[in-house]
């Protein structure tokens, strides 16, 4: 019996080691001095064939090229490892595919890191992801695209933890298509660009995706520290909704949290709750505009605190042309409704402190599409500006209705 258990002991720690698959084991090479993509490679894929594991990255420095995730993978780092990323095009060539579920990938650069199509990803780990991004900016620079540093599209289950993104070419993560998702204690970090148009460092873009969860994240970029968006038309809509946004903190960045200006799949059941933002652009920003349609609705912002903006604290425009002047200008008219034309409602602000440069609180709607029922109470975010509103339905600011 006893010899039985041993026997048995000893086949299941065989089945769990086997889970684990050490990149160095595979030739990777923990010094830094070449580069190690292969290897890496080829221990993501030895793990996916035999139905996913651990790919580890003991203590070290490593240097690689574009990284393709699958199913059942977790990207598990040592703590201190660094992982640089190569800033030869070469090593990111455009990528044309068509998914297992019939989707066209369509990209001028492969991401640093990418998954498309797979379900069960987690990178974790209190490692540095160097994506060399300061080559990129100069030899590219905006309106330019370069490569996404992490690019996942269509996974389901994904849990992205502790690890800290700097210097991203492009955007630091890019989900679309992705449903429940956890984004836990990560950091990212890219120069600041407080004008547009910057490098496009968004920190955490999310587009169409259902039942995000990001906690503990900090943020200090170049563009949106966090973006919300929506895409696709007619029968493709895909909205984000059921999102989560706590316990974060946000530095220097276009906005702290932006919804838009993609919303044409429509944005809903959003909570922002319990973070700092410190020295954005703008605190909590609501952009569309003509054109882009989609409905944004039941939005909910508590407890955030927001010092040092150096914009608008608030702002919800449905006017955004892409530019701050597009803002300002009042020469709109009225237009029919139609698919195209954008709607926001149901906006609530709870306990939010803090001071800005321009007004605090921003709401610009269209003629044809006033924005509506937006409450404000325990709102109090000082600005030597005052509120401004136009073309808005039901705007209750500390128990006052205002509308215009
Ligand atoms: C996700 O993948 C990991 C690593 O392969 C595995 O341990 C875990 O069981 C998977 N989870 C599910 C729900 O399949
Ligand atoms: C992430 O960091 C937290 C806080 O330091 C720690 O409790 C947790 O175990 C870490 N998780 C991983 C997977 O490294
Ligand atoms: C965010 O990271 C910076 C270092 O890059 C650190 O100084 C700061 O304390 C961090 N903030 C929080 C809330 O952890
Ligand atoms: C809204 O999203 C949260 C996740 O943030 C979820 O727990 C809740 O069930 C959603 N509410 C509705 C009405 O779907
Ligand atoms: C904002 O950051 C500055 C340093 O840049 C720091 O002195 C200040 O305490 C921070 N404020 C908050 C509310 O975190
Ligand atoms: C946005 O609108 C402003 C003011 O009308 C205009 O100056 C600017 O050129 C527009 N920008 C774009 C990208 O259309
Ligand atoms: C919707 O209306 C706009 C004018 O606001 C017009 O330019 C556009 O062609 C219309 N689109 C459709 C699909 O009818
Ligand atoms: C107005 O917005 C609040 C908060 O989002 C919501 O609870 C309420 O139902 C909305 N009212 C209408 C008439 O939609
Ligand atoms: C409000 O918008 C209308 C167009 O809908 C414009 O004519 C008017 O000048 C705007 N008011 C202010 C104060 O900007």
């Amino acid at each position: 019996m006893i010899a039985f258990i041993i026997y048995f002991a000893a086949i299941l720690s065989a089945i769990s080691a086997s889970h684990i698959y050490d990149v160095n084991k595979f030739g990777a090479d923990s010094t830094g001095r070449k580069p190690s993509t292969h290897a890496i490679q080829k221990a993501i894929n030895k793990a996916a064939s035999n139905n996913g594991g651990t790919v580890h990255f003991p203590h070290g420095q490593y240097l690689s090229g574009a990284i393709e995730l699958k199913s059942n993978i977790i990207l598990d780092f040592a703590d201190d490892v660094v992982l640089k990323f190569l800033d030869d095009p070469k090593e990111y060539p455009p990528l044309h595919k068509k998914l297992p579920n019939g989707k066209i990938v369509n990209l001028q650069f492969t991401p640093l890191i990418r998954a498309f199509d797979h379900i069960n990803i987690t990178i974790r780990g209190n490692a540095v992801l160097d994506g060399h991004g300061e080559t990129w900016w100069k030899r590219m620079p905006p309106p330019s695209t370069r490569p996404v540093f992490l690019q996942i599209f269509w996974v389901r289950y994904l849990t992205l933890e502790n690890i800290t993104v700097k210097s991203s070419p492009m955007f630091n993560v890019n989900l679309k298509n992705c449903d429940d998702v956890t984004i836990r204690g990560i950091k990212i970090r890219n120069p600041a660009n407080y004008v547009d148009p910057g490098p496009n460092t968004d920190g955490i873009n999310v587009n169409s995706c259902r039942r995000v969860h990001i906690t503990g994240v900090n943020i200090s970029t170049g563009d949106d520290c966090i973006a919300l968006d929506a895409n696709g038309k007619g029968k493709t809509k895909t909205p984000t909704e059921d999102v989560l946004i706590e316990d974060s903190h946000m530095y220097a960045g276009h906005g702290g949290v932006s919804i838009g200006s993609v919303t044409s799949g429509g944005l809903r059941n959003v909570t922002v709750r319990n973070c700092i933002f410190n020295g954005t652009n703008r605190g909590l920003f609501i952009k569309s505009r003509r054109g882009r349609g989609g409905l944004v609705e039941d939005i909910h912002y508590h407890n955030i605190q927001m010092v040092d903006l150096r914009k608008e604290g608030i702002a919800i425009a449905a006017i955004y042309n892409g530019s701050d002047p597009g803002l300002r200008s009042r020469d709109f008219y009225w237009e029919p409704v139609n698919e195209t034309t954008p709607f926001i409602r149901n906006v609530e602000f709870k306990n939010i402190h803090g001071d800005s440069v321009l007004n605090p609180i921003f709401i610009v709607g269209l003629p044809e599409s006033p924005i509506e029922n937006v409450t404000f109470t325990n709102v109090k975010i000082e600005s030597k500006l005052d509120v401004f509103t136009n073309n808005t339905k039901n705007v209750v600011i500390n128990g006052k209705v205002l509308d215009s």
